[in-house]
């Protein structure tokens, strides 16, 4: 029985130790018991060097290794050859091998085989080597029509084929990595060949519109990742940036004044200027041909100027409202611009202004208390001219070392990786695991 804390404990134990023990086991069962081999599985690329080294406590007088279907003798003084004696010598019990330039074909077991210490039945060890072999170009695929709805779902696949060892894929929004969202990768195997897929589910908003959606693919034996990419085409009404109701400040009588507002869409807005009894549309002029109506400017990232022209503003302009409408196929948004001769800044900021100087000044007149109060109660007014150090007991004492800082390190979390989403990164280096026996 175990309760709380004392149970999780127990069961960790329990976890950690029986894998390892049977680990240990199942190793010296097939291994024959006492050689070590080093490493125990690698990648190599066809042509790399691959250096495999078995090990026993005892002195041996012979050394093979099987690499692809040929057993090698391999004898430390002969060193011709694709595959050649590696150690320190057969007399420290190691016998290991050199494996140059290799080749396609040796994909799979290499085994060394080795005299025993006693009896007449000889002990061997098995490692595992993988040619790495490019998989096929990444594929893209999405059963959704090509443009979206801002709020809809993007769902997608990506499908590297046919790699060894698998691939590993990464999904990037423009040059960002996306983290959230992508579902855990399915690895499929044929012949010795493996087929990785991975589903993504990505919420778009007008934010995604027009970045580019890569499925990149990374493997041993490529120099360069590969990727499949897809424009994210999302569409969305209108939005404004700022409240119904604008005000165009700083315009002067008889000067020209341009009416402003950017707003986001797509496909494009479509502006319609209503004043009086005017309506306008892009590159059209009232009748009188004082004010214009300009073609939106597209300002990046689906944002749009919306400009309205008045070449000689009078009295007659600044006192009417001006309407905007902006129009595209998902929706309309509706503007009120004002048009005022003052300065911006005099309403909001002299206030800000105010406010900002009133909370300064009593700050001072409060710290000018206080320091009075202070000095009164310590004496200090009358020793004002000398200099602090009278005042604090010891300089030095306050240089004195700080106490240690706990260690910070130690009290840190492991960073942890997105957990299940990215576990196929493992395979990528299956070398660079620690090649101690299990
Ligand atoms: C390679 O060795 C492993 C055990 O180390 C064994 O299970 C597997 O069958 C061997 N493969 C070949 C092709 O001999
Ligand atoms: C991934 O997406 C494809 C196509 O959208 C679907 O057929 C498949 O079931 C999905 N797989 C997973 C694991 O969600
Ligand atoms: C008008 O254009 C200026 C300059 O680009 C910009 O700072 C301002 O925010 C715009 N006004 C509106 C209402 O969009
Ligand atoms: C938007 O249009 C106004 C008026 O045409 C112009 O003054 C302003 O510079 C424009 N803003 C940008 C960012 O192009």
């Amino acid at each position: 029985m175990c309760i709380g804390t004392i149970c999780d404990i127990e069961v960790k134990i329990k976890m950690a130790v029986f894998p390892a023990l049977f680990g240990l086991l199942m190793a010296s069962l097939v291994t024959g018991q006492l050689v070590d081999i080093t490493p125990r599985e690698a990648v190599r690329r066809v042509g790399d060097e691959l250096n495999v080294l078995c090990k026993v406590s005892y002195s041996i007088d012979s050394c093979r290794m099987t690499v692809g279907n040929t057993p090698y003798r391999l004898i430390p003084s002969q060193q011709d050859g694709e595959v050649v004696y590696a150690g320190q010598g057969l007399q420290f019990g190691e016998c290991g091998a050199t494996i140059k330039n290799i080749r396609e074909d040796w994909n799979g077991n290499i085994t060394c085989v080795l005299p025993p210490q006693s009896g007449n039945i000889e002990v061997q060890a098995t490692m595992r080597l993988v040619v790495a072999r490019p998989p096929s170009s990444p594929q893209l695929r999405s059963p959704q029509e090509p443009a979206f709805r801002e709020g809809e779902e993007l769902r997608a696949q990506c499908i590297v084929p046919d790699g060894r060892p698998v691939a590993k894929i990464t999904w990037l929004l423009d040059e960002e990595q996306i983290l959230r969202g992508i579902h855990q990768p399915i690895v499929t195997t044929e012949g010795d060949l493996q087929t990785i897929s991975q589903n993504i589910t990505l919420p778009l908003t007008a934010d995604e519109a027009g970045k580019m959606l890569t499925c990149r693919a990374e493997h041993e034996a490529l120099d360069q990742p590969r990727e499949a990419k897809r424009q994210l085409v999302i569409h969305y009404p209108p939005k404004s940036l700022e409240s119904g109701t604008i005000t165009i400040f700083g315009l002067k009588l008889g000067s020209e004044g341009r009416l402003n507002v950017t707003v986001r869409a797509n496909p494009p807005p479509r502006p319609e200027w209503r004043f009086g009894d005017t309506t306008l549309e892009p590159s059209h002029s009232n009748d009188m041909g004082t004010i214009t109506a300009l073609e939106p400017i597209h300002l990046g990232s689906g944002y749009y100027n919306l400009t309205l022209l008045l070449p000689r503003i009078t009295k007659e302009d600044v006192d009417r409202k001006y309407y905007l409408r902006a129009i595209n196929e998902l929706g309309t948004e509706d503007f009120t611009v004002l048009i005022s001769t003052m300065d911006e800044p005099a309403g909001v900021e002299l206030d800000t202004g105010a406010i900002v100087g009133i909370v300064i000044a009593a700050l001072i007149a409060v710290a000018a208390i206080s320091l009075l109060v202070f000095a009164k109660a310590t004496d200090r007014w009358c020793f004002a001219g000398r200099s602090h150090r009278t005042d604090i007991p010891d300089g030095a004492d306050s240089e004195a070392p700080l106490p240690p800082h706990d260690d910070v390190k130690g009290a840190e979390n492991p960073t942890h990786d997105h957990g299940e989403y990215i576990s196929n990164g493992d395979t990528k280096h299956p070398e660079k695991k620690p090649d101690t026996a299990v």
